[in-house]
């Protein structure tokens, strides 16, 4: 008798498991990585624009880095034919000749919808046309749908939310086609609780990152980590890198690195903060006109491979002291990312104690922007950091 109710425990387990996993987890075992129109070409988004992006993608070193995705945002949307078949609107000539062309380059293609009738930007959003939408995704041989809520409010309560996500999240699914599907309400609903059940690869966690070229600054950037990780963290003690891992990750939004006024360390403490996140690494510049030191940034392997990690285990925040912020994250084999973040307006020496680490008393470090093995500690590492900028360590 206790047998067999430890079988049906066993089984039940089991079963409440696959559903919180609903996701198809062979995709984005690793966070998404690639490019994003929004940021750069807003409503100017076009067939030639985006193939421009997909050439320098291939051409400039960041497809070999391993960034894949060229993902089409808002914009593309044109009216529906008699039969309720979405069409793209006169900057799309052929949907499917364009994913061709971004195929032909080694590359994924993305696109974007909205549960709602309308999607944030006023065009057709996919409300009552899911599985259709779905399937002429399919066809046209798209990889990623961003799914955005914005007008979903006007037809759905918000206790309807995760039903209208799991509409699409199914449609995608019955298309046949693997697509990495990716949610975009702000974090709304706590959707980091239900984003995997739907379906959802990788959901939005906060608001969105981007301001008007020039009101973007490395204040937002602290701000939107806040936002997702720390505030959220202090409301739910554990914070939100329990939610994700390997198929289903948190998303604070597109990196600006690159775009507007960042200085160089800040850019690189913004790559390593989303890097130690285990966010996705869609970068929404100009890939055809970037500095060399921001095509360094974006395609330092080493800072690379801490946020593309198989283990999959988001960073969480050893301590804080004023401007300084220490976050670390377990690796695949066995080290760990460990990242000093000086926050503040002034240079600031750190030290961090390896039991509060949990790392063994003798420890070895490489510094990731460096690229240079710093040698053997004992007990404690202390070093000096500059001002809005960040140490980036693998130590083991
Ligand atoms: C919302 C999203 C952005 C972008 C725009 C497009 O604001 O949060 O990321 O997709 O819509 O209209």
């Amino acid at each position: 008798m206790r047998r067999l109710l430890i079988a049906i425990m066993l089984v039940l387990l089991c079963l409440t498991s696959a559903r919180l996993h609903a996701q198809d987890s062979s995709l984005a075992k690793t966070p998404p990585m690639g490019w994003n129109s929004w940021n750069l070409l807003g409503c100017k988004v076009s067939d030639q624009g985006v193939r421009a992006a997909a050439d320098a993608m291939a051409a400039s070193g960041m497809k070999d880095a391993g960034y894949k995705y060229i993902n089409i945002d808002d914009c593309w949307e044109g009216h529906r034919d008699a039969q309720g078949n979405i069409q793209s609107n006169e900057r799309f000539p052929d949907m499917k000749a364009l994913a061709d062309y971004v195929h032909s380059k080694g590359l994924k293609i993305g696109l974007y919808s909205s549960p709602g009738p309308k999607t944030c930007g006023g065009f057709e959003g996919s409300y009552r046309h899911e599985a259709q939408d779905a399937r002429t995704y399919a066809a046209w041989g798209f990889d990623y749908l961003k799914y955005d809520w914005c007008s979903g409010d006007e037809v759905y309560k918000r206790t309807e939310m995760r039903d209208a996500y799991k509409k699409m999240g199914d449609a995608l699914k019955a298309s046949g086609r693997p697509i990495v599907y990716s949610l975009c309400e702000y974090g709304l609903e706590e959707v980091w609780k239900w984003a995997p059940s739907v379906g959802g690869n990788l959901w939005r966690n906060t608001g969105d990152l981007w301001r008007m070229p020039g009101d973007a600054t490395y204040n937002d950037i602290l701000a939107i980590s806040y936002n997702a990780v720390l505030a959220s963290a202090f409301a739910q003690q554990d914070g939100l890198g329990r939610f994700a891992g390997p198929g289903h990750w948190n998303d604070p939004d597109v990196l600006l690195v690159g775009n507007h006024d960042l200085t160089l360390d800040e850019n690189k403490l913004h790559f390593s903060l989303w890097a130690m996140l285990a966010a996705p690494l869609l970068t929404g510049n100009d890939l055809a006109h970037m500095k060399p030191e921001i095509l360094g940034v974006l395609t330092n392997r080493e800072v690379v491979a801490i946020d593309q990690d198989p283990l999959g285990v988001e960073a969480h925040r050893v301590w804080e002291d004023g401007p300084v912020d220490v976050w670390m994250r377990p690796l695949a084999d066995g080290s760990m990312a460990v990242a000093l973040f000086n926050k503040g307006e002034s240079p600031s020496n750190i030290t961090v104690l390896f039991r509060e680490l949990g790392l063994p008393a003798k420890a070895e470090a490489r510094d990731l922007w460096e690229h240079k093995d710093l040698g053997s500690f004992t007990d404690s590492f202390s070093t000096r950091v500059p001002q809005h900028a960040v140490v980036l360590l693998r130590m083991r």
